[in-house]
This record gives C-alpha cells, structure tokens and sequence, in this order.
C-alpha cells in the first residue's frame, strides 16, 4: 500500500481527499493535520466518515516520512514550508495556488505577494490531466487546479486547441459558485442570513484564477467574473466567445469529441430536450466528473461554452487523486467512480 498523509485534512478540501482516499485500493492513510482539532477523530470535523476510520488529526510538528503527502492548506503555507514536506515524502500534490502558475513574475502580480520559494515553481507540473497528462505521469511534484480556473479550463479547451476562436476578442467567463469555494473558515459573508439565497457578484473583475485559465490555454484575452449563488458544492463556467471564421454546430461536436471522446471525467452534455440540457452543477456533486457543453449562435459566430463541476471534486480533492493515479501508473480512474446524485 502507498502511504499518503493529508496536510490540512480538517478543512473541505482535506475532507473530501479523506473521503475518495479511504475507499482507494492502493491506498493507507499514514497522517491527517489539523491544528486546531490535533487529537481528535477526523469524523468529528467530517460526520459522513463516522464508522469509516479511527484515525485521529495529528499536527504538522508530528508528520513523519510517508510516500505522498497531499497538501490542502491556505494560500501561502505550502510555499513557505515547500523544503520541509520535501523532506517528508519523494512526492507532493499541493491543492493550493502555491505552484500553479509557472513564473514568479506572474505569481507577485496576480497574488499581490513575492513567491517565497520562486526555485520552486518550475518544479511543479500544473495538476490538470485533460491538459497535462503527459507530464502529470512522470512528475514528482505537482500542484492542484482552482476550481473556477478548471470549469472555463474545460469549456474552452477544446475551441482553444482547434484555433476556433477569434482571440482578437476578449473572452469573458462568467462563473457562479457555491459557498463549499470559501473553506470551512466562517467570515461575515458566510454567515447564513447573509449568504443564503444570495446572488453575489464576488469577483465582477481581477480574480486570482485568471492567470491559471491564460497559462493553461495559452490565451491573454480571458477575463472572469465570478458570482456567489445558492449552492453548497458547484461551479458553473458560462464562457461567453466569438469564432475566428464560421463553423456549424456538427464542427463544434466534431471538436469537442475529438478533445474529450475519451477523457474519462468529461462528458459532452448538449441535449435535444429535457430538463438538464446543458451542464449543470447540481447532478454532480459529490462526482469527479466535468459536464461540458455549448450553444452557437450560427448567425454572428457567437459561442457560449459552458461547463460545471462539483468544486471540492474536479475543482480540488478529485482531480488531485486522478493526479496520485497518474504519477503510479494507476487506472486513472481508481477511487473515483461515485456517480453524482439525484435528485438532490
Ligand atoms: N474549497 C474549494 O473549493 C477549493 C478548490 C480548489 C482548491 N482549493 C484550495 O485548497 C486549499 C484548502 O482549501 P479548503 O477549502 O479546504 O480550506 P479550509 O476548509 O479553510 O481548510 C484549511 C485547512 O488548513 C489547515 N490550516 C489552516 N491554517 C493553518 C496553519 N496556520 N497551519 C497548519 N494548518 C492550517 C486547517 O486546519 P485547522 O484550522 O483545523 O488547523 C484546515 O485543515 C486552499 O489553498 C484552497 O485555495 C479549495
């Protein structure tokens, strides 16, 4: 068995490594941190694991050497101990936004900070599989996905690698989040009379996750704004672009098959009829799947790509194991087969 300790377990993120990884095959739980809660049983912060495991948090002074250790602590904490964890284990998947973005010049823009370890950063490989698997199969290091940056990552991937769309024109992306975004930590906003049923421009402009989404898909003109709404787990990409010259919609399906017709997270949701005839978050919680899709406007070669995800799934603990799979040559898809629910 490959021991994995989590570093950070008690938060959401680390709650849903916990989840996927105590029913993994290949995988024993050595360590999960919390500092807060050191001592206590994991269920405790995480009920839906009670009778599932004994295991108790320890803290970041007690972790001992394990073979990965999965980082899921707050922006700026894995950067700045980076020497020490990997001291602790030959492979480190960071969930954080500590190593997504390849140069420190980009980083000191966009998170308003130095990076404290710049060395570090060309050492990672940006945790994305349907972008990087390649590299993802070889590396030691990897980081995770923001999850708004993975839902217009995936709407657009496919029109961005076929060079259909006009870059001349700024993209928009308009994402609409759930709470489950914002950690387990409570602030004013995430108090319930004032988050509940909110439709909350969060972010109308400057979201960190822009620099990921331009890295990734090689394209300066994206720009994203990002809504709170009524949701727990979810995130929504509605993608709003032109085409460079006019293409019909059995192209467009021909493009996107071509990308994901064997991308074993990604469906291709454009149906006829019916009441989920788009992507839509709610029938994919708790589910490491990307429902992507799109509408063209044939007459002005306007194309909305859509896509959704659950975020602490695809957007985070999800994608981080597909991750874990691909660096031991794993099935991809061990650990990750839950199908979403519903109704819910
Ligand atoms: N939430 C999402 O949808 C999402 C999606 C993609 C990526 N991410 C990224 O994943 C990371 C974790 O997110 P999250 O939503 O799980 O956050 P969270 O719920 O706030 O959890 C944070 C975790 O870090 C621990 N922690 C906090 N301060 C610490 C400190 N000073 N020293 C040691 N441990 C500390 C907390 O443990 P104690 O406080 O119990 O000690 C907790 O286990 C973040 O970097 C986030 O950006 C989140």
């Amino acid at each position: 068995m490959t021991r994995v300790s989590i570093v950070g377990a008690s938060g959401y993120v680390g709650g849903e490594l916990l989840r996927l990884l105590l029913r993994h095959p290949q995988i024993e739980i050595a360590q999960a941190t919390s500092e807060r809660r050191a001592g206590q049983f994991v269920h405790g912060a995480h009920p839906n694991l009670r009778g599932y495991t004994q295991l108790r948090f320890s803290t970041l002074a007690t972790l001992a050497p394990c073979d990965v250790l999965i980082l899921a602590l707050p922006h700026g904490h894995a950067a700045r101990q980076i020497e020490r964890f990997a001291e602790l284990a030959p492979r480190i998947i960071d969930c954080s936004a500590d190593f997504r973005l390849d140069d420190a010049e980009s980083y000191a823009r966009w998170y308003g900070d130095e990076h404290p370890n710049p060395e570090w950063l060309s050492r990672f490989v940006y945790g994305l599989p349907e972008i990087n698997r390649e590299r993802i199969t070889t590396a030691r290091y990897v980081s995770g996905v923001g999850c708004n940056a993975t839902a217009v990552n995936l709407a657009l991937l496919p029109l961005a690698r076929a060079g259909a769309l006009d870059v001349a024109r700024p993209i928009v992306a308009e994402v609409k989040v759930g709470s489950s975004e914002g950690g387990d930590e409570p602030n004013v906003g995430s108090h319930h009379p004032e988050r509940s049923h909110v439709v909350r421009s969060y972010a109308p402009v400057g979201h960190r996750h822009t620099a990921e989404v331009r890295q990734a898909l090689g394209i300066e003109e994206i720009h994203l704004s990002i809504t709170a709404v009524e949701l727990v787990r979810g995130a929504l990409a509605t993608c709003h672009t032109w085409l460079r010259e006019p293409l019909t919609d059995r192209d467009l399906w021909r493009i996107y098959r071509s990308v994901y017709g064997d991308e074993p997270f990604v469906r291709i949701v454009k149906e006829r009829s019916g009441v989920y005839r788009l992507p839509e978050p709610k029938i994919l919680a708790g589910s490491n799947l990307a429902d992507v899709g799109w509408a063209l406007d044939e007459q002005s070669g306007r194309v909305v790509a859509i896509a959704a995800i659950d975020n602490l799934q695809k957007g985070a603990a999800g994608t981080a194991i597909q991750c874990l799979n691909l660096i031991h040559g794993w099935p991809e898809t061990t650990g990750l087969e839950t199908i979403g629910l519903h109704p819910v």
